[in-house]
């Protein structure tokens, strides 16, 4: 990877793998944006730069005659001065005016990225600092780009500073600008609901704006902060991708509009609904980071470059690669009831099968017997837990497993000890009526005390106990967006201030304990971002566990997220959700496409469950490293058709998995074959399965014929190892 600059064009240009990205600071004194795509020599790209027609055109201030600011493909596009495209940011002065002009001063390139103080982003990476800075008012903006030699992807965000002498409203602070040339035509969104995260919807660009947001100060299950535009027609494998993903968990908005001239201007950032932060002569705001990322090579390669970037510079090292804890969770086996005699006969129905957690989900503190009571009161319930959580902890170390705990952290009961003590501890409004969702409140964590009770509550819990494992839980957005906390003219800081409140927690609780495993969770997978993918290697990806419905959740989510990062169980039939029964087979095979885990009333177990499970567990460790690691090619889209489809290959491509769903049996069906992908075509590979050795070509241009066993859902794996 390198940064370069080139004075004879004033050109930067930074290239990364596989990808180079170029601007120049044009004779306004503008970041005026060249190029971003696969990698090319270095040349003057000024000979194709355009201009548009100049009669409606308004010049910039004081400049009569000169180019427009509508006419530059900006770096960051600014409102008030000539350019009617979104901005990336909007100002208001202490005067009212909303002027803004960003203009060149400075760069500096560094040989790694400084991280963003109070928020998650990507690790490392060379780094170019370009300064920029309003001639009137002394507005200023640093624009960070950093470049990876192992990832195809840009990282970008904006730190923006008051370098005048009067106070500075920010009412919009978005990370980026991209202009886009004008064969870049659709958009890839990833919208859902409570147990239907994560479902890719293509739409035509128009002229306007095409957009997807979140209000809910988190990052939502609604719709994802992730956007793709892509060429008409791309498909897995061909075509451009190029994929924004917010590294941040509060309400966001991401956008493309398109433009007169065919092209179209991404941008996006923090939501400036309800938004706006006055800064102070000197005072700064940082904007979260946008991981771009390119491909010419289709979809596939797009979430390949995001799953390598993910996973070595924004997961823990320390988890990043690690094999995860193949854990039983009791939360679908018994909901809120359960003593400690039956999750001792949950933990003796596993033994011997391999899996080595158990984890307490819901319901263990406080008076909690039902979803109305106990959030706060991180008190373990003696009189439903004999013997507290000791007793199951060593119940469970004494089986020689590790012990797992559920909490919820940013909530609170309105039956609780903590709100009758603080009830202004919840976010409301004084005067009037809260509102309710799943009977609880959400803490007001833009407020220190607060967090500092919920860090001393929930830290002692795990210093003293044996806990290896926790379950972070965030089972409702926030409605009121009011802190008591906060003067009148700050309220509007709300949800970005929960977002660093919320990353102070984690910094807190989830840091300061090195040695616990922490998994996240939002009512399902309603809070599944790359911030705090930052924190929790996995999450719990829906809480719609039906293999059937998963294979699409499962897929949507891996358009951006490895598979390392989807937590996924195996659970019990008719399942819960959807009333589906799927064969236990399909469901191992779908929910081991992932960190996995069980989540079942095991003590129900036969002989004959623990063997079949034991079996599963076998083959899940004999490749979980492969599934954790591996370079993922989706072959079938649930989506579009009866079949899901997906091989994970290692990164020397000496082995790989291939596994094949199928959703409903019938006859005489036209041939399904389906073309391995991903192999080395000139390396030759057993198939253990079929008894066969062929050349990687072969297996992928011939393909082969699934034989997936009779009936509805059904799977079939086969393992290829090279000779
Ligand atoms: C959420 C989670 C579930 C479970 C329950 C417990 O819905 O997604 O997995 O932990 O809360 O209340």
């Amino acid at each position: 990877m390198s940064i370069t600059f080139v004075p004879s064009s004033s050109a930067f240009w930074l290239d990364g793998k596989g990808v180079s990205y170029a601007f120049f600071i044009n004779d306004l004194g503008c970041a005026e944006h060249l190029y971003f795509g696969a990698q090319i020599p270095h040349a003057d790209l000024r000979y194709a730069r355009t201009s548009g027609a100049q009669s409606t055109l308004t010049s910039p201030p004081g400049k009569d005659g000169a180019e427009s600011y509508q006419n530059v493909p900006p770096e960051i596009a600014f409102f008030g001065t000539g350019d009617y495209r979104e901005p990336c940011v909007q100002i208001e002065t202490a005067q009212g005016d909303r002027l803004c002009e960003l203009l060149y001063r400075s760069y500096e390139i560094l040989k790694e990225k400084p991280p963003i103080p109070g928020m998650p982003s990507l690790r490392g990476g060379e780094t170019l600092k370009l300064c920029l800075a309003d001639p009137v008012n002394g507005f200023e903006a640093d624009l960070y780009y950093t470049v990876y030699d192992d990832a195809s992807v840009i990282a970008r965000r904006v730190v923006y500073r008051n370098g005048g002498t009067q106070p500075i409203a920010l009412r919009r602070a978005y990370s980026f600008s991209l202009p886009l040339p004008d064969m870049c035509r659709e958009a890839l969104t990833l919208h859902g609901a409570w147990a239907k995260e994560r479902q890719p919807e293509r739409i035509p660009l128009h002229h306007g704006v095409v957009s997807v947001d979140s209000k809910r100060t988190s990052s939502s299950a609604t719709l994802h902060p992730f956007l793709a535009i892509l060429t008409p027609g791309t498909t897995e494998t061909s075509g451009t991708a190029i994929g924004f993903s917010l590294v941040y968990s509060s309400s966001f908005v991401l956008k493309a509009e398109g433009n007169p001239d065919g092209t179209a201007l991404v941008t996006g950032g923090i939501q400036d609904f309800d938004f706006r932060w006055t800064l102070a002569p000197g005072e700064e705001f940082a904007a979260p980071e946008c991981v771009i990322a390119y491909s010419d090579e289709g979809l596939g390669a797009m979430s390949r470059a995001y799953h390598d970037a993910y996973r070595e510079h924004l997961i823990s090292p320390r988890a990043a690669h690690a094999v995860r804890p193949l854990l039983i969770n009791n939360w679908e086996g018994t909901q809120f009831s359960f003593d400690l005699e039956k999750l001792k006969a949950i933990v003796d129905g596993v033994v011997g099968t391999g899996i080595d957690t158990f984890v307490l989900d819901d319901g263990w503190f406080g008076k909690r017997e039902d979803d109305t009571t106990g959030l706060g009161d991180w008190v373990v319930n003696e009189k439903k837990l004999v013997g507290g959580l000791r007793a199951i902890s060593e119940y469970v170390h004494e089986k020689g497993m590790r012990f797992g705990l559920w909490f919820e952290p940013e909530m609170v009961s309105e039956d609780s000890d903590l709100f009758r003590a603080h009830p202004d501890y919840a976010i409301g409004v004084p005067d009037r009526p809260r509102c309710y969702s799943r009977h609880q409140f959400v803490l007001d964590l833009t407020r220190k005390e607060v967090r500092d009770t919920i860090v001393e509550s929930v830290n002692r819990i795990l210093h003293e106990n044996r806990i290896e494992y926790v379950k972070w839980d965030f089972n409702r957005n926030v409605t009121e967006s009011f802190s008591f906390g906060r003067a009148p003219g700050e309220q509007q800081q709300f949800a970005h201030r929960y977002a660093l409140g919320l990353y102070d927690l984690c910094e807190r609780i989830i840091r300061a304990n090195p040695d616990i495993f922490f998994e996240g969770c939002a009512g399902g997978g309603a809070r599944f971002d790359p911030a705090m993918l930052s924190y929790f290697a996995q999450i719990w990806t829906s809480d719609d566990t039906d293999a059937e419905e998963r294979t699409k959740i499962q897929y949507g989510t891996s358009l951006v997220y490895p598979l390392s990062a989807m937590s996924c169980h195996v659970s019990d039939c008719p399942n819960q959700q959807t009333g589906r029964t799927v064969p236990l087979a399909t469901r191992a095979v779908i929910a081991h496409l992932g960190a996995t885990g069980y989540e079942l009333d095991a003590s129900r177990f036969t002989d004959e469950d623990r063997a079949e499970t034991a079996r599963q567990i076998r083959e899940y460790r004999a490749c979980q490293r492969l599934i954790l690691n591996g370079d993922l090619y989706r072959i079938d889209d649930p989506h579009t058709g009866g079949f899901f489809t997906v091989s994970v290959v290692s990164k020397d491509k000496s082995e790989a998995i291939l596994v094949c769903y199928r959703r409903f049996g019938s006859v005489n069906n036209p041939i399904k074959r389906v073309y391995m992908a991903g192999l080395d075509p000139a390396r030759t590979y057993r198939v253990a399965e079929l008894g066969l050795t062929l050349p990687g070509a072969v297996l992928m241009r011939r393909g082969l014929v699934p034989a997936y066993p009779d009936g509805d859902f059904t799977a079939v794996v086969y393992h290829f190892t090279a000779c």
